[in-house]
């Protein structure tokens, strides 16, 4: 890397789906691999920061230098990221399950024979961006994540007000970009829209985070 370094900041960064347990052996959860994630904690480190990693449940290795914590459902993963503040940046990248199932079932839940499906109530997870933005310790640059597959740009910068982020990363995932390799993505910032051209994810970690040391240098 050229240009300021992340040397001496503490960098937050969660990635991954998370498992939302229906019963016993089901679980609500999407097709978030967790590389984009991944190679952004991955790049904050080689960048010299230090980095948590909340990761859920996921098939990739840990990044070099990178203190990684595992979780499975989004209550976990806001408990995680609550015990890991203060963090200088939070980048947000988790696609986090937006419903839980209301009640888990401590058993397999059966077919009845009748023929009607078992009923599944849903209850909303926390809002994990949401919270941050609303604490006295709230990370100087708080960064989202918005995954669209319809006017990608507009719902990002709504979702930047509604969640008092700093920057939202847009990307449209009507394609194949959850589980592939590559993304093109659109930073959502106060002073406007940076198109950034289709990248490896790898790629898009790195600009993404000589771009956040640019800023935390220009504070
Ligand atoms: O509202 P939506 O899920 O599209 O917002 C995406 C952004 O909000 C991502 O940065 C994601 O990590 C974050 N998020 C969160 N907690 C949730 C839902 C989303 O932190 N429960």
């Amino acid at each position: 890397l050229s240009g300021p370094t992340l040397h001496g900041r503490h960098v937050l960064v969660t990635a991954g789906p998370t498992h939302e347990p229906i019963d016993p052996v089901r679980y609500i959860a999407n097709r978030s691999s967790g590389q984009q994630g991944f190679a952004i904690a991955a790049a904050a480190a080689r960048a010299g920061a230090r980095v948590t990693l909340v990761a859920g449940p996921v098939s990739l290795p840990t990044p070099r230098g990178v203190e990684r914590i595992d979780v499975e459902t989004a209550r976990e993963m806001l408990a995680a990221v609550e015990a890991a503040l203060p963090a200088d940046v939070a980048i947000m990248v988790a696609a986090v399950a937006d419903w839980r199932a209301a009640d888990e079932a401590s058993q397999k839940l059966k077919k009845d024979g009748t023929g009607a499906p078992a009923p599944l109530a849903l209850a909303e997870n926390p809002d994990i961006l949401r919270s941050l933005a609303g604490r006295a310790d709230r990370p100087g640059l708080l960064i989202g994540f918005a995954a669209e597959t319809e006017n990608v740009v507009d719902h990002a910068r709504a979702k930047r007000a509604a969640k008092g982020a700093d920057w939202i990363v847009a990307n449209d995932v009507s394609g194949d970009v959850m589980g592939g390799t590559h993304n093109s993505v659109h930073i959502v910032t106060a002073d406007g829209v940076e198109d950034w051209p289709d990248m490896p994810k790898t790629a898009v970690a790195v600009r993404l985070i000589e771009r956040i040391a640019d800023a935390v240098a220009g504070r």
